[in-house]
C-alpha cells in the first residue's frame, strides 16, 4: 500500500505505512502519553483516521495462504529453512535439551542447536567430508569441551547413541535419501533412544505432494514476490521482469519431471525416495509414536511430521 499524507491544521497528519498501519499524529501538544482529555481527544482523532483508510473493513491478507500477497510486499516472504527453525527447532531446543540430528550434512541445522546440553549428529560422511567442525565451530566439539557429538554411522542400529536419553529428535533432507525399509529401521531403533513424550520433527519426501506443489504453482503464487520486486524496480524493468521471469519459472514446471512412486530410489530421481507422509505416519504409529501433526506445513514441497516419543 502506498504511503499517502494529508495535511490540515484542524485534522492530524495520518500516515499509511508500507505494512499498512495507519498512524496519526496532531503535530502539537495533544499527542503521546497523555492522560485525561487529550488522551481521549487523540483517540477519537485516531478513528476518525481509521474510517478514512480503512472503509470497508481492513484486509492484510489470507493468513491460510502460505504465499498469500500483503502489504509487506517483498518483506511479506520468508525462507522455508528459517520457517522450519521457527517452527520446529527454537520453541523446543534449550540449553537443558538432549538433542539428536541423523544426517547433519556440513550441519545447517546443527549450528541452530548448539547451545543445547548435548547435541549427537550422526552421519554415513566424515564430519572431515562434511566440513562439520569448520562450519558448526571447533569450540562446541565434546573432544574440546564442547557439547556436541560427531559419530559417523555405517547402519541403522543407533547403537553408538545412549538409551532413553534424548527429549529432540530432528532430521531434514536425508530420510528423502533413505530407501523406506532403511527409515522403518531408523524408527524402530530411535524408539527406545527418546525419552518418553520426546519432541520429534522429520521430513520426508512425497511424491504426490512434490507433484501437487509443481502442479500448482499459480496457487501457490510463487511469481508474487518477483511481481512485487518489480513494482518497485526501474521502468524499463518493470515491463519485461515479470514476464521474464515467470515464463522462466513456467519452463522449469515443464522441465521438471513428476515422480512416479512406482519408480521409487530411480537414479533419475536424485536417489530420492518416497517415504509418503500417510505411509510414513501409519509406520510411526505402529512403533508406538505419537503423530502429533501428519505435516507441519512449513514445506509445500515436502511434509515435515512432527511426532512424540
Ligand atoms: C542432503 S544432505 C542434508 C544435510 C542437512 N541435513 C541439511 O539439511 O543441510 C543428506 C545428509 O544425510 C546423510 N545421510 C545419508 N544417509 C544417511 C544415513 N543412513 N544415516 C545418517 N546420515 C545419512 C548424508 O551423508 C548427508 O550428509
Amino acid at each position: 500500500m502506498a504511503a499517502h499524507t494529508t495535511h490540515s491544521s484542524q485534522t492530524p497528519q495520518a500516515t499509511t505505512n508500507d505494512a499498512g498501519h495507519a498512524s496519526a499524529s496532531t503535530g502539537g501538544g495533544g499527542g503521546g502519553g497523555g492522560g485525561g482529555k487529550a488522551h481521549h481527544d487523540k483517540a477519537k482523532q485516531d478513528v476518525r483516521v481509521f474510517e478514512k483508510h480503512w472503509a470497508g473493513g481492513y484486509y492484510e491478507g489470507d493468513p491460510m495462504d502460505p504465499m498469500a500477497s500483503s502489504t509487506y510486499g517483498v518483506l511479506g516472504y520468508m525462507s522455508v529453512l528459517h520457517a522450519t527453525y521457527l517452527r520446529c527447532i527454537r520453541p523446543y531446543v534449550t540449553k537443558n535439551s538432549t538433542v539428536l540430528e541423523i544426517g547433519p550434512g556440513r550441519g545447517a541445522w546443527s549450528r541452530t542447536m548448539t547451545h543445547a546440553k548435548e547435541l549427537w549428529c550422526l552421519d554415513v560422511m566424515s564430519a572431515e567430508h562434511n566440513g562439520f567442525w569448520e562450519y558448526v565451530g571447533k569450540q562446541h566439539d565434546r573432544q574440546r569441551g564442547g557439547s556436541t557429538h560427531y559419530v559417523q554411522v555405517s547402519d541403522f542400529s543407533l547403537s553408538s547413541v545412549p538409551d532413553g536419553h534424548f527429549d529432540f529428535f530432528f532430521s531434514f533432507g536425508v530420510f528423502c535419501h533413505i530407501p523406506f525399509a532403511g527409515l522403518t529401521e531408523y524408527m524402530t531403533n530411535l524408539r527406545r533412544k527418546l525419552k518418553p513424550g520426546a519432541e520429534a520433527f522429520l521430513m520426508v519426501a512425497d511424491y504426490d505432494q512434490y507433484n501437487r506443489a509443481w502442479d500448482s504453482l499459480d496457487q501457490l503464487g510463487a511469481q508474487r514476490p518477483v511481481l512485487e520486486m518489480a513494482k518497485k524496480s526501474r521502468p524499463k524493468w518493470r515491463r519485461f521482469m515479470p514476464e521474464l521471469w515467470w515464463k522462466g519459472e513456467r519452463e522449469r514446471q515443464n522441465r521438471t519431471p513428476r515422480k512416479d512412486p512406482k519408480n521409487d530410489g530411480d537414479p533419475a530421481h536424485g536417489v530420492w525416495y518416497h517415504a509418503g507422509k500417510g505411509r510414513t505416519c501409519e509406520l510411526l504409529r505402529s512403533l508406538g509414536y505419537t503423530v502429533m501433526d501428519e505435516d507441519v506445513g512449513v514445506l509445500p514441497r515436502d511434509p515435515v511430521i512432527w511426532f512424540r516419543g
